[in-house]
């Protein structure tokens, strides 16, 4: 089983991740990082040079091979949820936690970061407000268990996660 870190842009995804795997002596992968290796190419420039299906297709391909693989804990790009097919093999191949956080948050961690290309014509704001609307339903119907890093540190969110892992594990 394969622990997944869901959640939009700026939810902690890959710093407590990452913290999760070492604390459980996991492997660590993030989807992001596994399409700028083969790409060979930084986000941005995927998204402007080949558009953003491109980039889904991309991810759709590295969550795929995550998929295959067990005891991994991943930590997925925000937008992985849209697809259906990502869904399923997301769903079917492990836990799925929620790393929610609210939009002046989001906006705070993320404002002006040129590693994250815009994915709407909207200001930064309105698109993690629209686009949040649009996917949380979709990020809280894969998840079985939710934390909001906007209410709790990295420490608190951390010691949540690892107390629901151990949990699960011990049914
Ligand atoms: C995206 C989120 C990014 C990255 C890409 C698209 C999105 O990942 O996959 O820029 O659609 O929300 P992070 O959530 O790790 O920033």
């Amino acid at each position: 089983m394969n622990i997944y870190l869901l959640g939009y842009r700026g939810s902690g995804k890959t710093a407590l991740g990452r913290a999760v795997a070492v604390k459980l002596k996991r492997s660590f992968l993030d989807t992001d990082d596994m399409i700028v290796e083969r790409e060979g190419m930084r986000i941005p420039d995927i998204f402007e040079q080949y558009g953003e299906d491109y980039f889904r297709d991309c991810e759709s391909r590295a969550i795929e091979g995550v998929a295959k693989k067990d005891n991994l804990v991943v930590a997925t790009g925000g937008g992985i949820i849209m697809r259906e097919k990502n869904r399923e093999m997301i769903s079917k191949s492990g836990f799925c936690i929620y790393l929610n956080a609210d939009v002046d948050t989001i906006y705070k961690r993320i404002n002006g970061d040129s590693n994250r290309p815009a994915l709407t014509d909207k200001s930064e704001k309105e698109e993690i407000k629209t686009l949040l609307e649009k996917r949380c339903p979709l990020y809280t119907e894969l998840a079985e268990f939710e934390i909001d890093t906007s209410k709790m540190n990295f420490t608190k969110s951390l010691d949540a996660i690892l107390k629901k892992i151990n949990e699960i594990e011990d049914k």
